[in-house]
């Protein structure tokens, strides 16, 4: 049995909140992937404890082990010796041969991880479980200003719904714990980028896994660039000018206002200069009104944004392991956590990055002669 978890976790408001579920021997929701995996593992189960002792049932025989054969690029710089394993055609790379808390030192390094960042739009990083939570910190700041929560600390959630915001780290109020066990399912399944409600979201964030499921719970990423390129091409004229309104939920709310920000669904990355679909269901609620838009045609065209969402083409999976870091550029990937793994347990941190050039935190779109 795996210790229990923190107290500063179990005592959270999401903690208790969630045990209630667990309490009354309530299996989780259907309606929430998460649970609806839990069914297909263990059907016909007649309490939540049954459900739980059938699917872990199910995995006790797995052993950890390294089985596949694995492609990578050998790249050498400033007297490391990296190997560079893309994980799909555009999108995701893992660079092993590399110690976060001693290699970054030497700005040459970190010029390279940020261009293959930008190019790559994911990139993760194994065995870095010895960073404490500081280093996570200075890591990230090698990367950017190091920003609240949700980003920038104009709008910092406030509301008694924001059950995430209670899982705080006491000396890094910046940094968010995500904590899921037998008692508490949790994971953000859903295409979303981090905080797209606010005027300035965060450009990139960070995830490292402390407690990994001996299978499920990876993150799924969604190459944005690969969305708008795949859109058809009268999609695209008809899109291209518009802005579109992500609003925050309730959890999301600052002194009961909940926050609302209008970018264009054109998105231009500031530094690739690429254009991106900036557009998902998880903040996206519609078109800006003084677009005029027709309720019929809206739909149309949110539907044809959806089906671009999570194309298997476009995205990459990354499976955790203890110590595993991923770094992404909110600016041109979507993300998804694969709720497949209760009642296994997973415990990650996250922390967002700001752009320190202020200027290119505000999403634009400047046009480009795309060719179709
Ligand atoms: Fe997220």
């Amino acid at each position: 049995m795996a210790e229990p978890l923190d107290p500063n976790l179990t005592n959270t408001t999401l903690y208790k909140e969630r045990r209630k579920r667990a309490d009354a021997d309530k299996p989780p929701p259907r309606s929430n992937p998460l649970g609806a995996i839990a069914h297909v593992r263990a059907p016909k189960t007649k309490s939540r404890e049954a459900m739980v002792d059938a699917i872990l049932a199910q995995d006790n025989g797995l052993i950890p082990g390294l089985l596949t054969k694995s492609f990578y690029e050998p790249f050498s710089i400033e007297g490391l010796e990296l190997k560079l394993e893309p994980i799909q055609p555009s999108i995701g790379t893992i660079i092993h041969g590399i110690d976060l808390n001693r290699d970054l030192s030497n700005p040459k390094v970190v010029n390279f991880l940020r261009t293959l960042w930008l190019d790559r739009k994911v990139v993760v990083f194994r065995n870095q479980g010895h960073l404490s939570q500081e280093d996570l910190v200075a890591f990230a700041n090698y990367f950017g200003e190091v920003g609240a929560p949700f980003g920038e600390r104009e709008h910092v959630p406030n509301s008694p719904h924001d059950l995430n915001q209670q899982v705080k780290v006491p000396n890094i109020p910046d940094m968010l714990v995500i904590p899921s066990d037998e008692i508490v399912p949790n994971a953000a399944s859903g295409w979303h980028a981090d905080a797209t409600w606010q005027a300035r979201p965060p450009m990139g964030s960070i995830l490292i896994c402390r407690e990994a499921p001996p299978i499920g719970g990876d993150t799924c990423f969604c190459d944005c660039h690969g969305m708008w390129e795949g859109l058809p091409k009268e999609t695209k004229h008809k899109v291209e000018k518009l802005t579109a309104i992500h609003m925050g939920t309730i959890g999301h709310q600052m002194d009961g206002v909940t926050p609302v920000a209008t970018h264009p669904v054109a998105r231009t990355h500031p530094e690739t200069g690429k254009t991106t679909l900036y557009v998902q269901q998880g903040f996206v609620r519609g078109f800006a009104k003084e677009h005029q838009i027709s309720n019929e045609e809206e739909k149309e065209l949110l539907l044809a944004m959806k089906f671009q969402e999570g194309k298997p083409e476009y995205t990459c999976r990354v499976r955790w392991e203890v110590g595993s870091l991923a770094m992404w550029d909110n600016r041109s990937v979507l993300h998804s956590a694969s709720g497949d793994f209760w009642p296994h347990r997973r415990l990650m941190e996250r922390l967002t990055i700001l752009d320190r050039n202020v200027e290119r935190r505000t999403p634009y779109y400047k046009p480009s002669n795309y060719t179709d």
